[in-house]
């Protein structure tokens, strides 16, 4: 089985990334985490990538100001030089030109902690509880030149309790974020979704009720 060589672009704690690095050391993971790169020196998530033995790399993006272009065209020579096939967005704290999103086109995807097409942009716990919608998540999709759009790969939900804070939400998120993205990569990595082709079909008739009926 040829394994999609992947590059996880980080700007953080990296706990997704984590998660990703781990998924892929099963024996049948379709997908090898060959570099992590961030954007901001000394984050958190590239010891972790180094403890794994993975190669880390760091392109900072602050010396570009505000030439977007030129900060991606420097990462994206990194990423050709080491054949990446995939680009998984973790924490990825920086928004993409129409050049770089179109050089990947089909080939990155993003995790965004709501349930798109809600909640794009930034602070989307406090948002959610704002609303007080009953069921918030995340969801994993391809990246296309529109912020926190694009197909989709897959969604976890998770009942927003009463008591809630903006940070008691974000950890259960974070829990199912940690579960669908090595789920997602595995199916587009196998070749088993493509961006083109739109969702795969769901093979469960599960429905979630937020309060739960008694
Ligand atoms: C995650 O919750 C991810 O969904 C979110 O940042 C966090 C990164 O945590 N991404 C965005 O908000 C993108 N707009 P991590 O570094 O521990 O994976």
């Amino acid at each position: 089985m040829h394994k999609r060589r992947v590059a996880i672009l980080i700007s953080g704690r990296g706990s997704n990334m984590a998660a990703l690095i781990e998924a892929a050391k099963a024996k049948d993971f379709p997908a090898q985490i060959v570099l992590v790169a961030s954007n901001i020196a000394g984050a958190g998530g590239l010891a972790i990538a180094a403890a794994n033995g993975i190669e880390t790399l760091t392109v900072e993006s602050k010396p570009f100001g505000a030439d977007r272009e030129a900060f991606e065209r420097a990462m994206h020579r990194e990423l050709e030089a080491r054949n990446i096939e995939l680009i998984c967005l973790a924490g990825f704290l920086r928004l993409l030109t129409p050049w770089f999103v179109t050089q990947w086109e089909g080939r990155m995807l993003n995790i965004h902690p709501a349930l798109l097409p809600s909640y794009r942009g930034l602070h989307t716990h406090e948002r959610a509880l704002a609303d007080g919608v009953k069921i918030h998540g995340a969801t994993v999709h391809f990246v296309v030149t529109e912020v926190d759009s694009g197909p989709i790969v897959i969604q976890g939900a998770v009942a927003v309790r009463p008591g809630d804070t903006a940070q008691t939400l974000a950890d259960r998120v974070l829990q199912v974020e940690h579960r669908i993205y090595p789920a997602a990569l595995r199916l587009v990595a196998s070749g088993h979704i493509t961006s083109g082709r739109g969702a795969v079909a769901a093979d469960t008739d599960d429905v979630f009720i937020s309060p739960r009926l008694d």
